[in-house]
């Protein structure tokens, strides 16, 4: 695998802010890393100084192996960047614009032709280019952001929050042209939408104040949720609390809670200890106690829990042991 970027002991400091604390990661050639943390965290700053408009404190950072303090020019020929808030010139069109940033780019009138070929059949705005930008709606305008980040078709894609700003439909729409788009490049995605780590990324780094706390696969993530392999069901309100009792004595069943209920049936989620797999023993549970089981499902665990983990500790935030907002222990 070509690395096509490396981050090594990265910091960045504002005044007496440390915005970035001593961030090392690379990014390869086919991956889709989401960069994800909360509001102030970091993000935005690694990404500033990675395309090469902000300078670091300390440490380096390589695009392709070439050091971006070093070669300014160069990495951002190898790099597309949407930065935060996807800013346009709104009495342009996407034409207009798309040939503006190849001009400045210095792109050969071939390479032009090209490129925006390339970026108006990526993003789907062939029926947009020649309306003003501000006309468009907000999912046109973050598309012909995005179509100006590869119109010169980079290595290396930078975007800082993709969907902010947008309805559901628009966000599900950017993910999948997202998806679309990436193909070999390798892409950091900077957001704070969990869903779209799921729907996009194949690996997610977790920033909280300026640090790497977790790096790893999005499933392997949401598997070091307290979730991960609780069973859930739902039975008749009448047998809720029998069937609590059967539960709480269930080899592997570390808790039980009331999840949800309606005058006619309770959902219960038995959470496994240490993630174990209980379905079987759960099951059988029901089956000798004669417990009507109207559905049976195993939760693969919930990023959200596991972010907020991750995050809320080094943001010294309170963490209340059992934040979930079901009730715990019924
Ligand atoms: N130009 C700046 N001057 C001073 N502080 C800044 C500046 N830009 C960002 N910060 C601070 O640095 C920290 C990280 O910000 P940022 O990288 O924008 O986070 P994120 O993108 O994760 O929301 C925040 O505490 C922010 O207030
Ligand atoms: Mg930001």
């Amino acid at each position: 695998m070509t690395t096509l970027l490396d981050i090594r002991g990265l910091t960045k400091s504002y005044g007496p802010i440390t915005a970035v604390d001593n961030v090392s990661f690379s990014v390869d050639q086919g991956e889709v890393l989401g960069f994800i943390g909360p509001n102030g965290s970091g993000k935005s700053t690694t990404m500033k100084i990675v395309t090469g408009f902000l300078a670091p404190t300390m440490g380096a950072v390589e695009v392709g192996g070439q050091d971006v303090t070093r070669y300014p020019l160069e990495i951002k020929r190898r790099i597309g960047y949407l930065p935060e808030g996807a800013p346009l010139y709104g009495d342009m069109t996407p034409l207009s614009l798309l040939k503006f940033v190849c001009k400045v780019r210095r792109l050969s009138d071939e390479q032009t032709k090209y490129g925006i070929d390339y970026a108006v059949e990526k993003l789907h705005i062939a029926n947009v280019l020649y309306q003003p930008i501000e006309t468009l709606s907000k999912g046109y305008k973050r598309r012909v952001g995005l179509a100006q980040a590869i119109v010169h078709e980079p290595e290396l894609l930078i975007l800082d929050e993709p969907t902010d700003g947008l309805d559901p439909n628009q966000k599900h729409e950017v993910r999948e042209l997202l998806k679309e788009m990436s193909g070999k490049k390798a892409v950091i995605i900077s957001t704070h939408i969990l869903e779209e780590v799921e729907a996009v990324c194949s690996r997610a780094i977790v920033i909280a104040k300026g640090r790497v706390v977790a790096d790893d696969d999005p499933l392997s993530l949401q598997s070091r949720s307290r979730l991960h392999n609780a069973v859930g069901i739902r039975i008749p309100a009448g047998q809720a609390q029998a069937c609590i009792d059967v539960l709480n004595d269930v080899e592997g069943v570390q808790q039980v809670r009331r999840s949800a209920e309606t005058t006619a049936t309770v959902e219960l989620l038995a959470v496994a200890g240490h993630g174990n797999e209980i379905l079987g023993n759960v099951r059988n549970a029901m089956e000798e106690k004669g417990v009507t089981v109207e559905e049976i499902f195993v939760e693969r665990g919930r990023l959200e829990d596991v972010f907020r983990d991750l995050t809320y500790a080094v943001e010294g935030l309170q963490q209340d042991p059992d934040f979930n907002p079901e009730t715990p222990n019924a």
